[in-house]
């Protein structure tokens, strides 16, 4: 019997209220999900807005967020052999909600981390740090698994979800280079991987210039200010 058939036969031989319950329960745990974004999206305008008042300047330029589909949830989980269930979702995914924050400067993206790791709801489950190490493709981005609770209205949940950190220009390199992942010639062709590689390192220096950049300036505001 094919595969497929299997699961449609276990899917309608199940009860139907168990369905229903299931289905409740994943909808309940997306929401939780959703809430949590929002939670952090919230605590990363506060601090753009907060640190725009003091230092005259965005350090954030834009945040994205997105809840994972369904069906990406199920095939990852299938795909290292775990149960596909509401429970296992909880206990074996970080990356349901997923927030990126596109910085401006290299050094924006280590003070908002900090600043998010200061807070008392906050609690930072991961750190992968992919500016100090890049991924051997070139890969360059900071991500935080975090843990944050969520209050409903007759209980409290603690969820996880994933951060990316990265400047534009890392970001620029990784929306690109993800696009282009998906076209067959690029995985046969280790030259583009190579000139990839060459453009992320290109990107790299052109952060640190840009970074060095501003804080020249910043030293010239000081001395006018005196
Ligand atoms: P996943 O199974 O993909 O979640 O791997 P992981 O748990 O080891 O997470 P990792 O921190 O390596 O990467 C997770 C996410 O970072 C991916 O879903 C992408 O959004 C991003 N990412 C990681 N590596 C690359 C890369 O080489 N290129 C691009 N464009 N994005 C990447
Ligand atoms: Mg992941």
């Amino acid at each position: 019997m094919q595969e497929f058939d299997k699961k449609i036969i276990s899917v309608i031989s199940q009860d139907p209220e168990e369905i229903l319950i299931h289905l409740n329960e994943f909808k309940e745990l997306m929401l939780y999900y959703k809430s949590a974004i929002r939670e952090v999206r919230t605590k990363l305008e506060v601090l753009n807005d907060d640190i725009s008042i003091k230092n005259q300047r965005n350090p954030i330029q834009f945040v994205k967020s997105r809840l994972k589909k369904p069906s990406s949830i199920a095939q990852k989980l299938r795909r290292r052999g775990l149960e596909i269930s509401t429970q296992s979702i909880r206990e074996n995914l970080t990356d349901v909600a997923g927030i990126r924050v596109v910085c401006s400067f290299v050094d924006d993206i280590y003070d908002i981390a900090e600043m998010l790791e200061l807070q008392d709801d906050i609690k930072i489950i991961e750190v992968k740090d992919y500016i100090k190490n890049p991924k051997p493709n070139g890969y360059s981005s900071l991500h935080l698994i975090v843990e944050i609770p969520i209050y409903l209205s007759q209980k409290k949940e603690c969820i996880k979800l994933e951060l990316q950190i990265r400047t534009i220009a890392m970001d620029f390199w990784a929306s690109l280079e993800h696009q282009m992942k998906y076209k067959k010639t690029m995985k046969e062709a280790p030259e583009i991987i190579k000139e990839l590689k060459k453009c992320a390192d290109k990107i790299y220096q052109i952060d640190e210039h840009m970074l060095k950049i501003r804080k020249k300036i910043e030293k010239l505001d000081i001395s006018e200010d005196n």
